[in-house]
């Protein structure tokens, strides 16, 4: 009997995290449909990438922190499903696009706020409420979070302050869909190697090394570290995992 190949939904998937973790999904053998907010090539090139490992793909625009445009993403997402995919529903949403801004407490601007507000909470919430009429029953919602919700750095006080808000939404989310058998768990990386911030923890040698000597594991942590975290929990091997809150960084600041 023929299995129907799941599909999962990766906001931010062109570059950084979400790109790492929609390749390792598609390894995992589902399909995959990435979003991204300006980065149309290199979306492109992790659909290119995706299909090269036997699994259909597809990009969307999406700019997260426009709950505006939730409803007519859903249509472009309905229409995708239906031509590339042929089907009418997807399994999994992997709520991980995002941006930080590093700002003190006492310096954070209102302005500041309400774009992290906007970007890293509203948006993955009301998104996922809209997503919930396209998705099947027995999928699952992964929301990404950070290390910086268990602990404080100076910089991070309204940016961690959203995850945390997520991390308590997730429990909610797992509470409430548990009766269509969808799962939400956490995923909170710890500082990783990518362009976010500016590029800050890759780029900037003194913070590298102070992040790498305050981790277990003696290193800050690359986008290979995390993917397959997502992947498994887009998989069947996960299927009891539900509201939890897993995170993957080396082991920072015990
Ligand atoms: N890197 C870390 O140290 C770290 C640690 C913990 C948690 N995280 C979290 O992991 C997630 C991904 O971070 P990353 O390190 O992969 O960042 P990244 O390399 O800067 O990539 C960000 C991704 O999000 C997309 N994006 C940015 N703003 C968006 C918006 N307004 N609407 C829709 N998409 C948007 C980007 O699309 P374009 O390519 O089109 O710009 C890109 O795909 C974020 O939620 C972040 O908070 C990161």
């Amino acid at each position: 009997m023929a299995v129907n190949t799941k599909i999962a939904l990766v906001t931010g998937g062109s570059r950084g995290l979400g790109k790492n973790m929609a390749i390792a999904i598609a390894k995992k053998g589902l399909d995959v449909i990435i979003t991204y907010n300006s980065k149309k090539d290199e979306a492109d090139a992790v659909v290119k990438e995706i299909e090269s490992l036997g699994q259909k793909a597809a990009s969307l625009q999406l700019n997260v922190g426009d709950s505006n445009t939730f409803d007519g993403f859903f249509e472009g997402i309905s229409s995708t499903l239906k031509s590339t995919f042929n089907t009418n529903k997807f399994d999994f949403l992997v709520n991980n696009a995002g941006i930080g801004i590093h700002n003190s407490f006492i310096g954070t601007t209102e302005a500041e706020f309400d774009q992290l507000t906007n970007i890293q909470f509203k948006g993955p919430f009301f998104l996922t409420q809209k997503a919930l009429n396209v998705m099947n029953d027995g999928g699952g919602i992964v929301n990404i979070s950070t290390g910086l919700a268990r602990f404080s750095f100076p910089g991070y006080s309204a940016y961690a302050s959203m995850k945390g808000a997520i991390e308590t939404l997730t429990k909610y989310q797992a509470k409430e869909l548990g009766e269509r058998k969808i799962r939400a768990n956490v995923v909170a990386p710890g500082a990783i190697e990518t362009d976010f911030g500016g590029g800050t923890v890759r780029d900037n040698e003194q913070l590298n090394k102070h992040i790498a000597s305050i981790t277990a594991l003696g290193r800050v942590g690359l986008p290979d570290d995390i993917g397959g975290v997502v992947a498994f929990l887009c998989t069947e091997d996960a299927r009891w995992v539900n509201a939890q809150r897993i995170e993957a960084s080396g082991g920072m600041n015990l």
